[in-house]
């Protein structure tokens, strides 16, 4: 049974669960020609519409490619380069809130006119409690009633976002709640399933976006999942890539699940091949409480 948080007010239980500064920039599937060369950015030559998942964004780039912006902030500007007012948008781990914040502000404005939806969720009632204060704190009314705040494992998405929704991007910042207990971390093979699980809901030209943390026991097995996943991702499907700094091992790595275009299709015989195998090993794992 999941539950469902109202942004404001008491706390409800709902019976229905549907409702309810060296720097490497690599693409994980092998795409030769999707290259980025810091040097030779600019902006007379990049594309003007909205096919590349790097249109736009160059300042926030060249930012982080010189120490002043940081992997975060990089994520926001992806979203926020992809999300249109109106979106349904998914944070698979809201902690302290401010992705979720930074969620609602992309997909809503304050008159209502464009609702959006956000869906939040965490295992840990402190962060559902945190997200909730952070909310009633920033949004105006109308924001606070498109998003929705559940108790439960991200691997839960599917019960979570209702059925046929169109979700623009599914957000992971993993590890631990900041200034929580440490010893509630995500764990790679919840953080599979998720992965799983967001890459069947996200629309084409659409994103999961996951911030990968290894400087905590048990980070790198999670990193090591995280990129196997996007590794194993059917290059006609799908632009995999990773950020991450190479000179200071313990920085936050972001990886960039990009959905193709109007391409996707299902019926392909190899396309989720990848992810059968890992929803096997996966399924494997947890039987052995690994
Ligand atoms: C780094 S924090 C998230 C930060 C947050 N996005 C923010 O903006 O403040 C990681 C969060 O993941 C949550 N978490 C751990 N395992 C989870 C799971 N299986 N499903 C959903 N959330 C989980 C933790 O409770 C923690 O609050």
């Amino acid at each position: 049974m999941l539950r469902c948080y109202p942004i404001s007010g008491m706390f409800h239980q709902k019976s229905t669960a549907r409702w309810s500064k060296s720097l490497s920039v690599s693409l994980l599937s092998p795409i030769s020609s999707t290259t980025f060369h810091s040097q030779s950015i600019k902006s007379s030559v990049l594309p003007t519409n909205r096919d590349s998942p790097l249109t736009g964004l160059e300042s926030v780039m060249v930012d982080y490619i010189f120490g002043k912006k940081k992997a975060t902030e990089v994520a926001h500007s992806v979203w926020k380069h992809v999300i249109q007012k109106g979106d349904t948008v998914v944070d698979a781990t809201c902690g302290n809130g401010h992705d979720t914040l930074a969620m609602v502000n992309m997909v809503s404005e304050t008159d209502k006119s464009h609702g959006g939806h956000v869906y939040a969720m965490d295992i840990q009632e402190t962060a559902l409690k945190n997200t909730m204060s952070l909310l009633d704190a920033s949004l105006h009314p109308n924001q606070k009633e498109i998003v929705k705040l559940f108790a439960t494992c991200h691997s839960e998405i599917e019960q979570v976002v209702p059925k046929g929704a169109t979700v623009r991007v599914v957000a992971f910042n993993l590890g631990y709640l900041p200034g929580g207990d440490k010893t509630v971390i995500t764990k790679p093979e919840t953080t599979l399933l998720g992965m799983m699980a967001a890459s069947r809901v996200v629309i084409s030209g659409g994103v999961i976006s996951m911030l990968v943390y290894v400087g905590h026991p048990g980070g790198m097995d999670e990193y090591e999942k995280v990129e196997t996943f996007a590794c194993g991702l059917a290059v006609d499907a799908w632009i995999c890539c990773k950020l991450q700094m190479l000179n200071r091992p313990l920085a936050p790595v972001l990886f960039l699940l990009c959905k193709r275009r109007d391409r996707f299709d299902t019926k392909r015989p190899n396309a989720d091949l990848g992810l059968q195998q890992l929803q096997y090993q996966s399924k494997k794992d947890l039987d052995k409480n690994i």
